[in-house]
């Protein structure tokens, strides 16, 4: 059984499908929640919609090995994902009771918070949403490093947001997880989960990773960027990530107070790469770019090859194995 839970939140399946790629609408997102992903997690929304970037702002690679994105956070605005129809639209019937998940990713702080008093409303009023992720990794606000790699930046959002109404009773009023970009020193990880520590009050998961910023794809035809927006800088996604993603986690996993959860994210295309995730300590895992190109039916797939693996090695439930990777 694959079934997990998440910061309180009963996953049915501890493979679920990553914010951004077709999670703009519920006609899409409901293919995610009649799969077999273990809930259905939105796409990051701002305050208002927008409609992201001039195409092309997305590129594959032929063989699926990588993929790159600039789109510039298109989506329908806060309102539509906290929407009792879009709700019902997506999650239908839900009679296995899957979670469904709202992502944000303001432009500004003052627009975080804008955004988490909309979703604790939207809650108060009825709104059936379980977990919240603020997204710290957005590679697409002009003119500010990405939170997660300013760490005065971040300990400021943190600040703020643990001071909001949704967080002051005893308990959070949903659970709250944290998106975060990939690090590539030791130090850094130190400084970032020090940061998610001092908040574990209210911080239920930290998953790792977003795309790894900044990556160029050449269209060698055209001489040209690949893609349009930003001279062709975009986020680097899939299988080429996975062993940024598997470090990561296991970084992560280490240095984070164990009372938060680490989810993995990053280059999962196989019920293997799930398998390694968990064993590096994720206690979900997340599917992005392979969804992307792949569709819902990945899900299946995905939980499927999980399962085989766990059965050959004579596991029953991801906690058998989850951060029990061997030492030389
Ligand atoms: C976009 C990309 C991201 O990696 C992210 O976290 C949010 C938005 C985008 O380009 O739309």
């Amino acid at each position: 059984d694959l079934a997990t839970d998440l910061g309180g939140v009963k996953l049915t399946s501890c493979v679920y499908n990553a914010s951004g790629p077709r999670t703009g609408a519920s006609a899409a997102m409901a293919k995610i929640a009649s799969s077999a992903a273990g809930g259905v997690l939105a796409k990051s929304a701002t305050v208002s919609p927008q409609k992201g970037n001039d195409l092309p702002r997305v590129w594959h690679e032929e063989d699926g090995a990588a993929s790159m994105n600039s789109e510039g956070l298109p989506n329908s605005g806060i309102d539509y994902y906290t929407d009792a129809k879009t709700i019902s639209d997506t999650m239908g019937e839900n009679p296995l009771g899957k979670p469904y998940m709202v992502s944000i990713s303001g432009k500004t702080l003052a627009d975080n918070l804008e955004m988490l008093k909309k979703i604790s409303s939207a809650i108060e009023g009825g709104a059936k949403i379980s977990a919240v992720e603020l997204n710290l990794a957005c590679p697409n606000i002009p003119g500010k490093p990405t939170i997660g790699y300013d760490f005065e930046q971040m300990e400021d959002v943190m600040s703020q947001v643990s001071s909001l109404p949704c967080f002051s009773g005893p308990k959070p009023q949903f659970m709250f997880g944290l998106k975060m970009p990939p690090y590539f020193d030791r130090p850094h990880f130190e400084m970032a989960a020090a940061i998610l520590n001092k908040y574990k009050s209210i911080v239920s998961y930290s998953a790792s990773i977003n795309t790894i910023g900044n990556a160029l794809a050449i269209d060698i035809h055209a001489e040209m960027p690949a893609i349009r927006a930003k001279g062709g800088f975009a986020g680097l996604s899939g299988k080429a990530v996975k062993y940024t993603a598997l470090a990561n986690v296991k970084q992560m996993r280490e240095l984070l107070d164990p009372s938060i959860a680490v989810v993995g994210v990053g280059g999962v295309s196989t019920g293997e790469d799930a398998f390694e995730l968990i064993l590096c300590g994720a206690q979900a895992v997340q599917v992005g770019t392979c969804h992307w190109n792949e569709g819902p039916k990945c899900f299946d797939r995905i939980c499927g090859e999980l399962k085989d693996v766990m059965r050959r090695k004579g596991y029953d439930s991801p906690d058998d194995f989850r951060g029990k990777l061997k030492e030389w």
